[in-house]
């Protein structure tokens, strides 16, 4: 099976500080190069929480916990990070919850997953998928002014009306080279350094699997989940991600919005943040063994 790398491994862990005892929510599983990492540190008393919504990432931890129940494996996506930690009784107890966004090396190297130009398999892009309309599906049936519409929220596509348009005239399409063949036969190949297709194909990969509506949804509700002290790491891959970590600790950390004219003590703000340095990017080390690292910003937090 194709591994992950885990990326910002050495910062992740000089973030979050795991100890004997330790109760950690990895809400991004993946293969668990993270969660091993913190179950190294945790010590026989502590835990980790591994969420995925992927099948075949819950399957990986669930092979996993069997021989080490201190993980405790949730298939559920993240947005119910709140729900899960009362279920197994940690809400406000946890010391750490971490999120690395986006989708696994496994993910992108398995055709059949259809997250990737690169290799021709079905046009599917679902990180569960038992979950919604593959991206086949949802090209096939969506308006043409819908797809701009994606291009350019979740992509930052510049010509996403001609590829929209290019879509409309060919589809159905089926596979994942067809569609990449469609773009780039609408579009003439950038001066730039990536495929006329990346950004189409981050566009629907994220506007399929709701990656930034999740994201808006589970930030806030780590509040509840951590203890006083306890940290929260955020590593994103794009600016979109980011932009949105950036703001909710920003805002977390003003506390409650008041008046720029009403003269209010610091402390009657309730701010529920603290920031924990700047954000934190891949070494040039790290990127020449990973190149995966290379978009990576890590983001942490400390609960008040
Ligand atoms: C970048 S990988 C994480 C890799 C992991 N840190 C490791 O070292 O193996 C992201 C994982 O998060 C999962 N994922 C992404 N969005 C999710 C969501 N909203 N809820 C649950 N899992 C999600 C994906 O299925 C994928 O397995």
């Amino acid at each position: 099976m194709p591994e992950h790398r885990p990326v910002l491994l050495r910062e992740v862990i000089e973030a979050l500080r795991p100890g004997e005892g330790g109760v950690f929510v990895d809400c991004t599983f993946g293969r668990g190069g993270h969660a091993g990492a913190l179950l190294e540190r945790v010590g026989p008393g502590g835990r980790v929480i591994g969420l995925d919504r992927d099948p075949e990432a819950v399957a990986a931890a669930l092979r996993w916990a069997e021989t080490d129940p201190r993980l405790i494996v949730c298939a559920a996506p993240f947005s119910a990070i709140s729900r899960e930690a009362a279920a197994l009784g940690v809400s406000g107890k946890v010391d750490g919850v971490l999120f690395d966004l986006g989708v696994s090396s496994p993910q992108l190297d398995a055709p059949e997953r259809g997250f990737s130009f690169l290799r021709d398999g079905p046009l599917d892009m679902r990180m569960d998928p038992g979950a919604g309309p593959s991206a086949a599906q949802w090209l096939d049936t969506a308006d043409e002014a819908e797809i701009v519409r994606v291009l350019r929220s979740y992509g930052e596509e510049p010509q996403a009306r001609r590829i929209a348009a290019a879509i409309v005239r060919a589809r159905p399409i089926a596979t994942t080279r067809g569609l990449a063949e469609v773009i780039e036969r609408a579009v003439p190949r950038r001066a730039r350094d990536h495929h006329p297709a990346t950004l189409t194909f981050q566009a629907i990969r994220i506007f399929l699997n709701r990656e930034l509506e999740e994201l808006d949804n589970a930030l806030p509700q780590c509040l509840d989940v951590l203890r006083p002290g306890g940290r929260l790491a955020v590593i994103s891959f794009h600016s979109l991600e980011d932009r949105r970590v950036k703001r909710f600790i920003r805002d977390e950390a003003r506390g409650d919005p008041y008046p720029r004219d009403l003269p209010v003590a610091a402390s009657a703000l309730h701010p529920r943040l603290h920031p924990v340095g700047r954000a934190i990017r891949a070494t040039e080390d790290e990127v020449r063994e990973n190149p995966r690292a290379r978009s990576a910003v890590l983001r942490v937090a400390e609960k008040l």
